[in-house]
């Protein structure tokens, strides 16, 4: 009786520690390939520019205004020089020296690879659909 509920314990307690080394050993991968990974990294970075550049850089305007500029096959030189300006405030932005100031300088260059490796897709907007107002 006494030693079967010993056996017991001893039993949770092994499988605790069985367990629970890997519960933590998949989040720390996790953690661990994600900070390794900088092509990861750069891509969560760049989906926060996705609303008004467009997925990987291929704003949808159908323009290059610098606003919706495409930032898919950039030369990562020009990016940089670009960026680093918004960063310390010597280009003018309405909006991206926030963006810049948030990043990183090595960020900043990862974000350069990363959007110069993108293909340009040369999305454009759709036209609106035009829609029959009548039936027969
Ligand atoms: C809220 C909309 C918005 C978001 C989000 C945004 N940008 Fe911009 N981006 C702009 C605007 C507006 C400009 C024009 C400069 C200005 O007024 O700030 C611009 C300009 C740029 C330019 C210069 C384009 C050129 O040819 O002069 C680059 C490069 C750029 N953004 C990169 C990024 C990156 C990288 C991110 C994400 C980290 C990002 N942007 C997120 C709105 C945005």
């Amino acid at each position: 009786m006494h030693h079967n509920k010993l056996q017991k314990i001893f039993i949770a307690l092994i499988a605790s520690s069985v367990i629970w080394p890997l519960l933590a050993q998949t989040a720390e991968d996790v953690v661990v390939s994600a900070a390794q990974n900088s092509d990861l990294h750069a891509r969560v970075l760049a989906a926060s520019c996705a609303a008004c550049h467009g997925t990987n850089g291929n704003a949808v305007t159908g323009s290059n205004e610098n606003r919706n500029a495409i930032l898919a096959g950039r030369d990562a030189n020009d990016f940089t020089t670009i960026m680093l300006g918004f960063k310390d405030g010597s280009r003018e932005a309405t909006v991206m020296h926030h963006h810049a100031k948030g990043l990183t300088e090595d960020e900043i260059r990862q974000l350069a690879v990363y959007f110069s490796k993108q293909k340009p897709t040369g999305a454009v907007l759709l036209k609106p659909q035009t829609l029959k107002a009548y039936h027969e």
